[in-house]
């Protein structure tokens, strides 16, 4: 029996989450065996409890096999300092569970190669798998403050920190990944400038030669954020640090179409028999902007739930069904505003999700 704590979050996070656990429901009726449990993070938390994440829900996490998380954020917790905001409630999991290697594949759904801001021809079949540090580097290390000095000037600054370890495992991660898909991996860095960037690459190519079989490249990060937009076909798997891998991942999302279609998967490596403990949610944040209408597209955290099937709980079954299922519903036509075709009346979160379970149902009966 396997352990899920689903934690919704803020602003669409609630929306998107309730109709993923329709999804999660198919699963249980499809024969998935899991204990569900609920809690609260981000500024949901915060009116609660006073904290982005109480230590009872990070141990909650830590006992679960996976965590299924919707976006947490918004205007109301934004004037808070910044170690109170709500995404302190993502990065504190994220580092309690040592989910080191976040994962972000950008796949370009051909039926939507119209939504991309790129030339259909540069994105058909895109299909990229960018692997993050989520554990260490500026976001974590330490000395960091914002403070007054001497002269009475404001002066802030930030530590980008990373051994050796760090490096390797998540390298590692990259590279056992990549042997499931086209055998190439690209490390990015900023080796030219940074002390982090040169230990970096070093540890890479080590890395690297454990892998023969996988073809393995440099590239600097500036560099790399232009070849995506230029030609993003040439990249299989991308692995790089906390932050270039936060941006870069961004820029590869926009490359697909709409950032509400994108899943991701943060695991502490690959496991026994590749299982992972996870944590699994869309690339998207609470989107403000659409909370409370009813018409987030669910498809990037229904894809995340696949990806939990997948890694944290050996159904790759039905991870397959559920993404099939999903890819059939797009190419449909079922749209929700974020990729409507103009003219095209777009549905609502609940709808794509009742077209997503219509799939499902088709593929069982
Ligand atoms: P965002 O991803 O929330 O929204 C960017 C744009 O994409 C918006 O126009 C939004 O409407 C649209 N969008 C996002 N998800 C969508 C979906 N599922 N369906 C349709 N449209 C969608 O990014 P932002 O506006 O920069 O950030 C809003 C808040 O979310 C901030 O507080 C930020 O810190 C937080 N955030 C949280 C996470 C997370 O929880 N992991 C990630 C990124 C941002
Ligand atoms: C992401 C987000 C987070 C990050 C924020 C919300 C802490 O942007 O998951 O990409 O910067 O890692
Ligand atoms: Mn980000």
């Amino acid at each position: 029996m396997f352990k899920l704590l689903v934690l919704p979050g803020d602003g669409i996070g609630p929306e998107i989450i309730r109709e993923t656990l329709r999804v999660v429901d198919w699963a249980r009726n499809a024969g998935l065996r899991i204990e569900l449990s609920e809690a609260l993070a981000g500024g949901a938390s915060i009116d609660a409890v006073g904290a982005p994440i109480a230590e009872d829900v990070v141990d909650q996490a830590l006992a679960s096999d996976a965590v299924l998380f919707g976006a947490v954020g918004g205007p109301k917790w934004d004037h808070l300092p910044r170690a109170q905001r709500p995404e302190m409630g993502i990065l504190r999991l994220r580092q309690a569970l040592d989910l080191y290697a976040n994962l972000r594949p950008a796949v370009c759904f051909d039926e939507l190669l119209d939504a991309s801001a790129l030339k259909p021809d540069l994105i058909r079949g895109l299909d990229i798998l960018i692997v993050r540090e989520a554990t260490a580097g500026v976001y974590f290390s330490l000395p960091r403050a914002n403070e007054v000095d001497a002269d009475g000037q404001r002066r802030a600054y930030d530590t980008q920190a990373y051994t050796e370890a760090e490096i390797a495992r998540v390298c590692r991660t990259a590279f056992a990944l990549a042997r499931t898909r086209q055998r190439r991996v690209c490390s990015v860095d900023k080796a030219n400038v940074m002390e982090t960037g040169a230990l970096w690459r070093a540890v890479a190519s080590e890395v690297a030669a454990e892998y023969p079989d996988v073809e393995s490249s440099h590239m600097y990060a500036d560099n790399c954020a232009m070849q995506l937009v230029r030609r993003p076909d040439q990249f299989d798997v991308i692995v790089t640090d906390n932050l270039f891998g936060d941006i870069l991942s961004d820029a590869a999302a926009a490359l697909t179409g709409s950032l509400g279609l994108l899943p991701s998967a943060s695991l502490s490596g690959l496991g026994q028999g590749g299982r992972s403990r996870g944590l699994y949610e869309p690339i998207h944040g609470s989107a403000p902007d659409i909370a409370g209408q009813g018409v987030a597209n669910p498809i990037a955290t229904i894809l995340s739930f696949a990806l939990c099937l997948r890694w944290s709980f050996d159904r790759a079954d039905l991870a397959d069904a559920l993404e099939r299922a999903v890819r059939q519903v797009v190419s449909s036509g079922v749209r929700t505003p974020d990729i409507a075709h103009p003219g095209v009346a777009a549905v609502s979160t609940l709808q794509m999700t009742d077209a997503v379970l219509a799939a499902l149902d088709a593929q069982f009966a």
